[in-house]
C-alpha cells in the first residue's frame, strides 16, 4: 500500500471517531441494511451521495457512472435497480444530475473520445429529443444546463420504464422515481418536481403486463 498511508490512517481515525460517538455503531450496521432510498449519481468527485443529503452510512444505496445514466443494456445499473427494489424494498428511486456535468457537455461536443463515446451517445439520444429547445438557447453554459436537466429526466423515465420498476407497481410495492440535479456552485439540491410512481407515468409504448405465473422463475 506504498503511498497510500494517509488514506489507512484517515480510516482509522474515522472509525475511531464513529466509535466513540456511537459504540455499537458499527455492530448493528454489520448485520443489515436497511437503506429507504437508491440513489443513482454521477461518477463526478464532486457529487458525493450520503454527504450532500447527510445520510449515515447503511441509509442510502448507491449506484453512480458518467451522467447518471440508466440503460436497460446495462446489467451493472439494472442489478442495482432489482436488488434495491426486490430485496432491499427501496420507495425511493432518486436520479440526481448535476449542473456542469462534465459527461453530459462531452455528449453535447463532437470529439471521438474512445469508449465512452458508446456510453455518452445514449445522451445524445436524449439531445436529438430536444433539439429545436435546446438548439433555441443560445448561452452555451444555459444550453449545457438545461441539457443536463433534460438528461437527468430522461433516465429517471427510463428507470421507471423498467421492468424491474413495473413489476413492483404491479405487486403493489410503492416506488418513486425522482428527479435532482445538484448545483456544485453552492452545494443545493433541486427537485425538478417529477414524481414517476405508476403505470399512468408511463407513455403506452413502454408499459408491460406482468408476467403470468409459471412464466417467470422465482
Ligand atoms: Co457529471
Amino acid at each position: 500500500m506504498a503511498g497510500l498511508d494517509h488514506l489507512l490512517e484517515r480510516n482509522r481515525r474515522w472509525a475511531e471517531r464513529v466509535r466513540i460517538a456511537n459504540a455499537d455503531f458499527f455492530n448493528n450496521l454489520s448485520r443489515e441494511q436497511h437503506p429507504n432510498y437508491l440513489w443513482i449519481g454521477c461518477s463526478d468527485a464532486r457529487v458525493p451521495a450520503n454527504e450532500i443529503v447527510d445520510l449515515e452510512p447503511g441509509e442510502l444505496f448507491v449506484h453512480r457512472n458518467i451522467a447518471n445514466v440508466i440503460v436497460h443494456s446495462d446489467m451493472n445499473g439494472m442489478s442495482v435497480l432489482q436488488y434495491a427494489i426486490e430485496v432491499l424494498g427501496v420507495q425511493h428511486v432518486i436520479v440526481c444530475g448535476h449542473y456542469g456535468c462534465g459527461g453530459v457537455q462531452a455528449a453535447m461536443g463532437h470529439a471521438q473520445l474512445g469508449l465512452i463515446d458508446n456510453w455518452l451517445r445514449h445522451i445524445k439520444d436524449v439531445y436529438l429529443a430536444h433539439g429545436a429547445e435546446l438548439d433555441a438557447i443560445a448561452d452555451e453554459t444555459q444550453r449545457l444546463n438545461r441539457f443536463c436537466e433534460l438528461n437527468t429526466l430522461a433516465q429517471a423515465a427510463n428507470v421507471a420504464r423498467t421492468p424491474i420498476v413495473q413489476n413492483a407497481w404491479a405487486r403493489g410495492q410503492s416506488v418513486q422515481v425522482h428527479a435532482w440535479l445538484y448545483c456544485l456552485s453552492d452545494g443545493l439540491i433541486r427537485d425538478l418536481d417529477v414524481s414517476l410512481s405508476g403505470e399512468a407515468h408511463l407513455a403506452a409504448i413502454h408499459r408491460m403486463a406482468a408476467p403470468t405465473s409459471g412464466g417467470r422463475e422465482r
